[in-house]
């Protein structure tokens, strides 16, 4: 039988981790054959409802899940690690500005980085989902320097999920007709969900909906937005479809695309499609051999141009804020 995957989760306490831990224990992460260790990181706060959470755990009896270990200290929790969702963050509060926030982060992310540094193992795979996600992403990056660049990813994948949705009920297809749909730069409002490369039944999307006022006012402004749309129905933020988009990057990332499609991650630029080296942007991506690739070739008009520059300068201004904050080079 196969050995046992650790997976480091921070945040464990919080919605998302509620959600996503069972699915983990389930198998749904890595797949049906690989038995899993939970490591859960909180603050001390939260450990004791992660103690809880590990409770009922224990009470699916996952056949899967060979052990649940619970830490408020990063450098135990991302020991041995193979897999680290980075779920828990600080959320943004009355009146704090982006910088704020980001500083904030910084005291969450430069630590868990050096402790993945020093005691993830040697095939770490890295998702940011705790929010500014790509820029969380970053620092913690910065801080584990022995530990490969591409390893460190951010959740673009519930957004790229969401304009799946959205364009399947304007065409009225299945999701399942729909393939190469694109997020571009950002997780946030800035971000550029692309059709013009997309495909709809084997024809091209944006020419199947032939509808720029839609394109503009309707599909891009819904999909860029619907985390805040989502806040404003529930009263909190989206967490079942958070954790599943955590899953399909992940398994993604681990089993591979399927062929003849590709995925939206965040991932570190390597300078393709003028998106400035090392940002963690969101991507056209395809999962070859356990790494992500970034899909080349494609062409890019100038509406999308525009679209994508404006994500990145966003990005690029976080990490020139905190880089003022030492907390990236
Ligand atoms: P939550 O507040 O319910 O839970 C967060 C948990 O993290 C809390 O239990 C808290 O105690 C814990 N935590 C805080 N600091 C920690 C630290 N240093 N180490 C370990 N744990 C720590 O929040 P949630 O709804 O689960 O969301 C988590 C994050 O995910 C938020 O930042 C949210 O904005 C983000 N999010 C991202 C996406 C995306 O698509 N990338 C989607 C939804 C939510
Ligand atoms: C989402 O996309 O649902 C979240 O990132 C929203 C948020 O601000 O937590």
């Amino acid at each position: 039988s196969n050995a046992p995957v650790n997976v480091t989760v921070t945040g464990a306490a919080g919605q998302i981790g509620y959600a996503l831990l069972f699915r983990i224990a389930s198998g749904q992460l890595l797949g049906a054959d690989t038995p899993v260790k939970l490591r859960l990181l909180e603050i001390p706060q939260g450990v004791k409802a992660a103690e809880g959470t590990a409770m009922e755990l224990d009470d699916c009896a996952f056949p899967l899940l060979q052990g649940i270990d619970i830490f408020d200290d990063p450098n135990k929790a991302f020991e041995g690690a193979n897999v680290g969702l980075l779920v828990g963050a600080r959320p943004r509060g009355p009146g704090m500005e982006r910088g704020d926030l980001l500083e904030a982060n910084g005291g969450i992310f430069k630590p868990q980085g050096e402790a993945i540094n020093a005691g993830a193992a040697d095939d770490i795979r890295i998702l940011a989902v705790g929010n500014p996600a790509n820029t969380n992403a970053l620092i913690a990056q910065n801080h584990a320097p022995d530990v490969p660049a591409e390893r460190f990813t951010a959740m673009t994948r519930l957004d790229h999920n969401r304009a799946l949705t959205q364009l399947a009920k304007k065409l009225n297809v299945s999701i399942n007709d729909i393939k190469k749909l694109t997020i571009w730069g950002n997780h946030s409002a800035t971000q550029y969900p692309d059709i013009f490369n997309a495909e709809v039944g084997g024809k091209n999307a944006a020419q199947a909906v032939n509808d720029q006022t839609w394109l503009e006012d309707d599909f891009i402004p819904t999909v860029a937005k619907r985390g805040a749309a989502i806040i404003e129905a529930r009263g909190a933020s989206s967490a079942a479809s958070a954790a599943n988009a955590a899953i399909d990057h992940v398994y993604d990332w681990v089993n591979g695309t399927p062929e003849g499609d590709w995925t939206s991650a965040a991932i570190p630029s390597d300078g393709s499609y003028g998106v400035p080296e090392g940002l963690i942007s969101s991507f056209p991506a395809v999962s070859k051999n356990g790494k992500w690739e970034i899909v080349q070739g494609l062409e890019i008009g100038e509406f999308s141009r525009g679209r994508i520059d404006a994500s990145v300068k966003e990005l690029s201004e976080e990490r020139d804020t905190v880089r003022k904050l030492g907390l990236v080079k």
